[in-house]
């Protein structure tokens, strides 16, 4: 495994949001996290990129225990990750944009002193190329349509050359047709050899793509496994459903 998860919680004042997961990434899969709204997600994101506090347990990548490290440390030790929400820069362009992750997996603050270097500019084209989006290299993130955004924020991640990937709800807001192009560029991530996890809040996306599905119910890891089986076990079918069905379902 090349991440592990052991025991990991997370709590704000009272509020639980993680509690108690364990669980692994396979070097080189694709991974699903998935989960209603609330349930998480974004707290175990935001643990293991150090983004937020641990409650408990440890995180482990690449066989060092990275748990007490700052976002920075484990971003240079090859763990990236996507935003829930937009996040770019309006004033650089969607070029330096990207090329912002591949400076910072170097220690100096070379950016502000003389901007991009040639290697952070080619290794931005080379990710936006793997996006597809080459052609909007001088733009601006703004004047860009909300699906060319999140690959924008992709790209970014990829700039950096990562060997794990975690991507928060990439697809939200995306019509079918651009689903299914992030979901070829996913899979070819993959064969590329990366690891990725995936929060999604679709199921169905995730059933044709993720190798190991996980899914999460009230910050606890409430099943995992093969994807198709997970989502048929009656436990999990419940946890998507409205919390009026759900209600319904617990009294029946
Ligand atoms: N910084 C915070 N302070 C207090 N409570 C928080 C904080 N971040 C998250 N929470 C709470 O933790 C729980 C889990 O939230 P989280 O955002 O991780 O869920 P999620 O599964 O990502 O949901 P969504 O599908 O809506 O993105 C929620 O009850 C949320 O209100
Ligand atoms: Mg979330």
């Amino acid at each position: 495994m090349i991440l592990e998860l052991d025991e990991v919680a997370v709590s704000y004042g009272g509020v639980h949001a993680v509690r108690g997961v364990s669980l692994g990434l396979r070097e080189g899969a694709l991974h699903a996290l998935v989960g209603p709204n609330g349930s998480g997600k974004t707290t175990l994101i935001n643990a293991v990129s150090r983004l937020t506090h641990l409650s408990g347990g440890t995180i482990t990548f690449d066989g060092a225990d990275v748990s007490g490290l700052r976002p920075h440390q484990v971003y240079r030790r090859g763990l990236a990750r996507t935003f829930q929400g937009i996040r770019l820069v309006e004033d650089l362009t969607v070029r330096e944009n990207v090329a912002l992750g591949f400076e910072g997996r170097t220690p100096e603050a070379r950016w502000f002193r003389r901007g991009a270097s040639g290697a952070a500019l080619s290794a931005a084209d080379e990710a936006l190329d793997r996006l597809g989006i080459a052609g909007v290299a001088a733009e601006r993130p703004g004047e860009l349509p909300y699906g060319v955004q999140r690959r924008v924020e992709i790209a970014r991640a990829l700039a950096g050359d990562p060997r794990v990937l975690l991507l928060d709800e990439p697809v939200a807001g995306m019509g079918a047709a651009e689903r299914v192009e992030i979901g070829e560029t996913l899979r070819q991530l993959r064969a590329d050899g990366m690891t990725l996890l995936l929060v999604e809040h679709d199921l169905a996306f995730v059933l044709g793509l993720a190798d190991q599905l996980f899914v999460l119910d009230f910050g606890t890891l409430l099943a995992s496994g093969d994807p198709h089986e997970t989502a048929a076990l009656p436990a999990v079918r419940t946890a998507f459903l409205g919390p009026e069905e759900r209600r319904r379902d617990r009294s029946a």
